[in-house]
């Protein structure tokens, strides 16, 4: 069985730690044989939820963007890797529009999904727990599977996390034991 994996990066800046956390988990997925893809919010256009409420009819947003081929990259991957630093004691502006616009998309896309979310901050837990508290609040309310949380709290340089050898081991390991245990299933 192939395990597909998708990772979205919500940092406006590449290659920094979220990301670095990000791509460990995916090449620990990779080396599960999964196939693996990355999307890069700050790349995509993403527009914010304009409350027009057109989808809780149709269950299409009215909007026309990347979300579209988005929510099918969603749809196919079993296992999803969110990753976002910190701003403001919430995620980022793109990782916000981003699951904003999780209001148009079908249950089924969300339902069984196996999510690890990777989470960086300049600061402490103090800065990281509320947004955290979040996620978890939405994962099971959409009916997703919360695997593993990976944070990298005093992240202030931008290779903060890379140097934190424990957590790139952490990562790896959450990617490989996600899409192995979902194959031996
Ligand atoms: C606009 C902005 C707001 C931020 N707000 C916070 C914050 O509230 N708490 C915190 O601990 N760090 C905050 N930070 C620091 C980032 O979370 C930290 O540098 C993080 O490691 C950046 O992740 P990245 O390298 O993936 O971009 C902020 C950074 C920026 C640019």
């Amino acid at each position: 069985m192939t395990v597909s994996v998708l990772g979205v990066a919500g940092s406006p800046r590449r290659g920094g730690n979220s990301e670095t956390i990000l791509d460990e988990v995916l090449r620990g997925a990779g080396d599960a044989g999964a196939t693996v893809e990355k999307v890069v919010l700050a790349e995509r256009d993403v527009k914010p939820c304009r409350a027009c409420n057109a989808c809780a009819r149709s269950r299409v947003c009215i909007q026309s963007d990347d979300m579209g081929a988005i929510i099918e990259k969603m749809r196919e991957a079993k296992v999803w890797v969110l990753a976002t630093p910190v701003y403001w004691w919430g995620p980022t502006a793109q990782m916000k529009a981003f699951i904003d616009r999780w209001y148009s998309v079908p249950r089924d896309v969300f339902k069984g999904r196996r999510v690890i979310l990777a989470v960086s901050s300049g600061g402490g837990p103090v800065y990281s727990d509320l947004m955290v508290k979040t996620f978890e609040e939405i994962f099971p309310y959409l009916g997703m599977e919360e695997y593993r949380v990976l944070q990298a709290p005093g992240s202030n340089s931008k290779t903060s996390a890379r140097g934190d050898a424990r957590l790139m081991k952490e990562a790896h390991s959450a990617g490989l034991d996600a899409v192995k245990t979902l194959k031996e299933s």
